[in-house]
């Protein structure tokens, strides 16, 4: 575990990294629009992270698959809730989009992403953005030298359940700093005070994912995209931290 703490030097180009990237995914979903394709956001994303001096880190990511990942940004639309492969499919008035974005700066990994509307979208949706947003705040506030994993995922969960939203279990956040994904898991559900503790200088992805109705989610398959069973829609927020003392550093913040 101690081998996850990071030291204040690799802290320092985390910040860096985790700063710009924010920045990036700021200007990508800026260019969410009906009309617009999500290969182009894409294309965006990529150029964006080489002029920022950075690596894709998904970029050819194999996960527990087989098949590397293509792409430097997912896109997942409506009922694909994470790792939704660019396409030529063009956004239409009141879908919703995941962008999930992650880079290599300095060898350092940062990983972050925000679900945004295309237009209009219906009220149920725009309130599922919102809970899933606040839920990851909610986690954020457990995080702190000592907390329980089972801490945070408690508070997300409680969370987004008290608003009627389902909690997808079969993702979770990450451990992250060396890797796309390191040690430990962190379920976004649990009971308070269990779980391995936190120690201060590990950094941590945490990221929310709900849904409207039943969180039942299954492989799409291309051999990534996650997509709910009963079609309806769903949001993912995540950032990456820093762990502290006395709470959570957000990393991937312009
Ligand atoms: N960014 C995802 C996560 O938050 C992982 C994406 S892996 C990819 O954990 F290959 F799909 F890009
Ligand atoms: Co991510
Ligand atoms: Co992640």
């Amino acid at each position: 575990m101690a081998r996850f703490v990071k030291t204040p030097e690799e802290i320092a180009l985390l910040r860096e990294g985790g700063r710009r990237l924010a920045g990036i995914l700021q200007r990508v979903a800026g260019a969410v629009a009906p009309g617009v394709r999500t290969r182009e956001l894409d294309a965006l994303a990529e150029q964006l992270i080489r002029k920022a001096g950075g690596k894709p880190s998904f970029k050819g990511y194999k996960g527990r698959g087989k098949i590397p990942y293509p792409a430097a940004l997912c896109t997942s639309v409506n009922d694909a809730l994470v790792h939704g492969i660019p396409t030529d499919y063009v956004l239409k008035d009141g879908d919703i989009i995941g962008l999930d974005i992650g880079m290599v700066w300095k060898g350092l990994y940062t990983d972050t992403a925000v679900t945004v509307p295309a237009g209009n979208i219906e009220k149920r949706t725009r309130e599922l953005l919102w809970a899933t947003r606040e839920s990851l705040d909610a986690g954020i506030a457990r995080v702190r030298e000592g907390a329980a994993l089972g801490d945070i995922g408690h508070a997300i969960q409680q969370y987004l359940e008290k608003h009627g939203f389902g909690v997808i279990r079969e993702l979770v956040g990450h451990g992250v700093g060396y890797a796309v994904h390191e040690e430990p898991e962190i379920p976004n559900w649990g009971t308070i005070g269990t779980g391995m503790r936190l120690k201060e200088g590990m950094i941590i992805a945490l990221e929310p994912m709900a849904s409207i109705g039943s969180p039942d989610i299954a492989l799409d398959a291309d051999g990534w995209t996650w997509k709910t069973k009963n079609g309806q829609n769903t949001a993912h927020f995540e950032h990456t931290l820093a762990v502290l003392k006395d709470g959570a550093e957000i990393l991937t913040f312009v």
